[in-house]
């Protein structure tokens, strides 16, 4: 049961499990790979998918399932489909619409491993990805289209840039070309951005960030809008029968969420990379904090920004909600309740320079990680996006000094403490 009319701060805490009568109240964990039937009939019905209930762990789970409903309640999809990590979660909902010989179109400002993904690993399965600066006119990005494109990527709020995506150019380029819009919507979270609301079909997290928040649990989750037209003659395999599952054809058997009942029953099934319960469990309880989480993150991040801002050894500072920022309209449009708990900034010098302010932090420690309740730094250039070349950091704006910054939700004046004897 969801209670949609109710805040999304109570829709966080409430949504997903709703006890009965002498039921506990904290939801269970079903560590369970299988599940009985009565009789070889049920199962069968269950096999047909005329019924959802669960027959095998990979394709779905009980706990796994009440995350999947407490998202889809925050995000006002339809459906949604909780996975092993964010990786996963992109590469199925990729997978979900390409095939060998196809291409699609992802913004350029992206998660260092989502370029790896997009530019390397899916083209040895035969897809192309057009990358494209999120900020040049319809007109430029309409150059990137091809016959066989087959879905626009973005992410709402990239990482590690904090450049907030124009949504109404994004979701009318998409829609004029009869493509999806996917939205990889990790950094800030339903509480602070519902992309449905702004024309996007399917939205993605990383659930291993803010929805977690204490870093505990690797997890990603696809949810559907439910409003995409299928039947635009561009996605046969939406509206073709699917011969791996009796004729099934998704997009008008399973109305509503058609992209994510595809992506369990043929990509899950198949692929494999299912949530464990456990892991379920535990992005639960975090997600039941959520709103008071970003609230917190967003207010210390600001803050935080707008100390350095100020401080003499700092070349500049990234974050959206600054005056000083590029995209300060934009979030004032799309993130009217905060931009979220992540800031990037260049401390005067180089390499050298960066890497000696990291080493003299405190309580701010040095993670591969965002969205921890525990503020944590990192060094793109050398850490998460490496893998990338020279020419290509630069490209996404990536310099040797930038520190990208997960600002927890510590008291602000230790945060801002910390940072000042770094400096
Ligand atoms: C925006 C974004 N999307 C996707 C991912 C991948 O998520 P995961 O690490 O859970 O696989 C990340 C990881 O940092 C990310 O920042």
């Amino acid at each position: 049961m969801t209670t949609k009319k109710l805040h999304i701060g109570t829709r966080a805490v409430q949504d997903g499990y709703q006890p009965k009568n002498a039921e506990p109240r904290v939801p269970g964990i079903i560590q369970s790979t299988t599940y009985k039937f009565d009789t070889a009939e049920q199962i069968g019905d269950v096999f047909d998918l005329k019924d959802t209930a669960h027959i095998y762990s990979r394709i779905s789970n009980p706990t796994v399932n009440q995350l999947e409903e407490k998202i889809n309640s925050l995000e006002g999809g339809t459906g949604a489909l909780a996975l092993s990590s964010g990786h996963a979660a992109v590469t199925l909902a990729i997978l979900n619409l390409c095939s060998n010989g196809d291409h699609f179109v992802a913004a350029k400002s992206l998660y260092g491993g989502t370029i790896n993904l997009f530019s390397t690993t899916l083209k040895k399965f035969g897809i192309t990805c057009t990358f494209v600066d999120q900020d040049a006119p319809l007109e430029e990005l309409q150059k990137a289209i091809q016959p066989n494109t087959k879905l626009v990527f973005a992410e709402s709020l990239t990482n590690p840039g904090m450049e907030v995506l124009d949504f109404e150019k994004f979701s009318l380029f998409a829609s004029k070309n009869g493509l999806p819009l996917l939205i990889d919507n990790t950094f800030p979270t339903p509480v602070l951005c519902q992309p449905f609301k702004h024309g996007a079909n399917v939205v993605i997290h990383s659930t291993t960030k803010f929805i977690d928040g204490h870093a505990t649990s690797l997890g990603g989750v696809i949810v559907d809008g439910g409003n995409f037209n299928w039947q635009n003659g561009k996605f046969p395999e939406f509206t073709e029968p699917d011969t791996s599952y009796h004729g099934v054809r998704y997009a008008i058997d399973f109305k509503d969420n058609p992209f994510v009942v595809k992506a369990r029953t043929q990509l899950l099934r198949d692929l494999g990379p299912c949530l464990s319960p456990f892991n379920a469990f535990l992005t639960f309880q975090g997600c039941q904090t959520l709103a008071l989480r970003m609230e917190r993150h967003s207010k210390n991040t600001l803050q935080l920004a707008q100390w350095l801002e100020k401080q003499p050894q700092v070349e500049w500072v990234k974050y959206p909600e600054l005056t000083s920022s590029p995209y300060h309209l934009l979030s004032k449009k799309y993130l009217p309740d905060g931009a979220s708990g992540v800031l990037a900034f260049g401390c005067k010098g180089g390499i050298e320079e960066t890497k000696q302010f990291i080493n003299r932090l405190q309580l701010a420690k040095l993670v591969v990680h965002v969205g921890d309740i525990r503020t944590s730094v990192v060094h793109p250039a050398s850490m998460t996006h490496r893998q990338l070349t020279e020419e290509q950091l630069l490209n996404i704006n990536i310099t040797p000094n930038l520190i990208r910054v997960s600002v927890g939700i510590e008291h602000i004046d230790d945060i801002i403490a910390d940072f000042e004897q770094a400096l």
